[in-house]
């Protein structure tokens, strides 16, 4: 295969850019990190590879991190990455993948930010929804023409003061976020349907006489949260009430389809 794009998504953003992306670009296949991050050995033989994935932190989700410091990527020449996000503010992703990159003797050639719906701590309302819809549409355009290009397209502005306060902060986050799913808990809505322990990318969720635990390697992308048929799982003190943001166009098991099922 020409191209290569790995996706890793928990409320279906990621996913609907990696996928309309992958209909836009030559040769192109579409790979979950979730389904094969764990494999002893990872290699890609495509020209191009890209990775899109969401913004945590203000940089990379850890399995991004992982995965990406994990697979073999000497055959490849051409590196892309498209980043969801849920907020205007600047971030250290990019630079991040950058520097993971270069530890391979390799180069990010074309990296960028694609606003999406926010999916934890706060919602966007619907027209802003809207709005942010039709112009990803636009961005998956010149974004697909400068790939199917190889142009180079980077502009990582981010004073050196910032760049090292952000990406404390995202690795700080990395040393925390397995066990930070301490702070999931149901409330009395839940039904034990078990759309939770299904939907978790990462397997993390098993129901123990119907109630959901958390066994601690979460990656904390809110799959499980705003995919509750119930609203029932709350996290910590965060004041969701009815808010919940999945991608309309991306259902429980277009998520469910990106993992492993064997564990
Ligand atoms: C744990 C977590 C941390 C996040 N941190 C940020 C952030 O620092 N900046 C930002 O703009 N959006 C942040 N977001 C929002 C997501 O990056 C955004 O909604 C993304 O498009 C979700 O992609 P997905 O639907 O593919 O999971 C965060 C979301 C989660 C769940």
């Amino acid at each position: 295969m020409k191209t290569t794009i790995y996706y890793f998504s928990g409320t279906g953003n990621s996913l609907k850019i990696a996928r309309d992306l992958t209909n836009k670009l030559d040769e192109c296949e579409l790979v979950p990190i979730a389904k094969i991050w764990q494999m002893e050995s990872l290699a890609s033989t495509s020209e191009k590879i890209g990775f899109v994935f969401p913004l945590y932190f203000l940089g990379l989700p850890k399995i991004i991190f992982d995965f990406i410091t994990k697979i073999d990527i000497d055959k490849s020449n051409y590196f892309f990455a498209v980043v969801t996000k849920g907020g205007d503010f600047d971030c250290v992703a990019l630079h991040q993948l950058e520097e993971i990159l270069k530890s391979k003797s390799k180069t990010l050639n074309a990296g960028f930010f694609i606003r999406m719906p926010a999916n934890f701590y706060h919602n966007d309302p619907q027209t802003l929804q809207k709005q942010i819809f039709e112009n990803s549409i636009r961005e998956i355009e010149r974004i697909s023409t400068i790939i199917n290009n190889n142009q180079k397209h980077l502009k990582i502005e981010l004073s050196e003061r910032n760049r090292k306060s952000f990406e404390k902060h995202n690795y700080k986050f990395h040393k925390t976020v397995y066990k930070s799913d301490e702070l999931f808990y149901v409330d009395e809505n839940c039904t034990q349907c078990g759309t939770c322990e299904k939907i978790c990318p990462v397997n993390n969720i098993k129901l123990v006489e119907g109630v959901p635990q958390w066994q601690h390697k979460c990656q904390r992308c809110a799959a499980c949260i705003n995919y509750c048929p119930e609203k029932s799982i709350q996290y910590s003190d965060v004041k969701l009430k009815n808010q919940r943001y999945h991608h309309p166009e991306i259902t429980v098991q277009d998520i469910i389809s990106q993992k492993s099922i064997k564990e």
